[in-house]
């Protein structure tokens, strides 16, 4: 089945044989998966899977044992993840949230542009009219995003104040301050209230269609993850199980059973 022709664009990650070992533990175990610009990619598997293991080797934060990544074409298998996340624009999220406390949303977001702005990150800091033009424009980006996200409403409050949801939102929108193309987002409903999961789903659906972002994400909320994804990719036990569209992947035997721990 080749459940990928189900999804439009040119293909933007491309991943093969990827295999990661700790110890005796096989955590990835020859992971192919094709991602097409735009996708709402959807990555599942009972916990345990790989699916964290797999993000961290294809974002770099950990080093595959073999296998090669291709971003929109270019070989970036073994690149550290700082090179992939300014050359790439692939980044990641992690469970932990973490945003500056002390900060409003809007200076988080122009924190979050600079940090990742690296060739003119001491420019910005020094007066001048260069400077002030690059801190405009990632005022105007971080006032958009966090329209986007739904924060309008706290942009003048300590990002302390916020509620975690919220924070959970900001955190969002300060990952895409350095206009990444693929964003790799691990488990973001953890922890969330229904009212506040809408709310994130809402967001990743805005900057899918209004930014054109590319996402993989991994859930465990089906729910959330059926309504939100084009594709379904099913891992268990370190391998490729299933994928195809939600409907058919929530009528799969073998994901019932692997679930069920059959
Ligand atoms: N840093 C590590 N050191 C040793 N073993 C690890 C490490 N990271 C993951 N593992 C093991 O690799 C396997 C896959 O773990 P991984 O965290 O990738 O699964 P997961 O699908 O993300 O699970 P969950 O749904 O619980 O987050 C597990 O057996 C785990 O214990
Ligand atoms: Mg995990």
């Amino acid at each position: 089945m080749n459940s990928l022709s189900l999804v439009r664009g040119k293909p933007l990650l491309t991943v093969r044989g990827l295999r990661k070992s700790y110890g005796a533990v096989q955590a990835v175990r020859g992971i192919d998966l094709d991602v097409r610009e735009r996708e709402l990619c959807c990555l599942m598997g009972p916990n345990g899977s790989g699916k964290s293991t797999f993000f961290d080797c294809v974002t770099g934060l950990q080093r595959a044992d073999a296998g090669t990544v291709h971003l929109d074409g270019v070989d970036i298998t073994g690149w550290p993840m700082h090179r992939i996340a300014h050359e790439g624009k692939m980044l990641r999220s992690f469970q932990k949230t973490v945003v500056f406390t002390t900060m409003t949303p809007e200076e988080n977001l122009i924190a979050a542009g600079q940090m990742f702005d690296f060739p003119n990150l001491l420019s910005t800091f020094s007066p001048g009219p260069g400077s002030r033009r690059r801190v405009a424009r990632l005022r105007e980006r971080a006032n958009h995003l966090i329209e986007m996200v739904g924060l309008s409403h706290v942009r003048d409050q300590n990002a302390g104040k916020l509620s975690f949801g919220q924070q959970k939102l900001l955190q969002f929108a300060s990952s895409l301050m350095p206009e990444p193309r693929l964003i790799l987002l691990d488990e973001p409903l953890a922890g969330v209230n229904p009212v506040l999961i809408e709310r994130i789903l809402d967001s990743i659906r805005n900057v899918n269609r209004e930014l054109g972002i590319t996402f993989i994400v991994v859930e465990h909320n089906i729910d959330a993850m059926m309504s939100l994804c084009q594709r379904v990719v099913v891992l268990d036990q370190g391998a490729l199980l299933d994928q195809g569209d939600p409907e058919t992947i929530m009528r799969s035997q073998k994901v019932v059973e692997a679930y069920l721990g059959g």
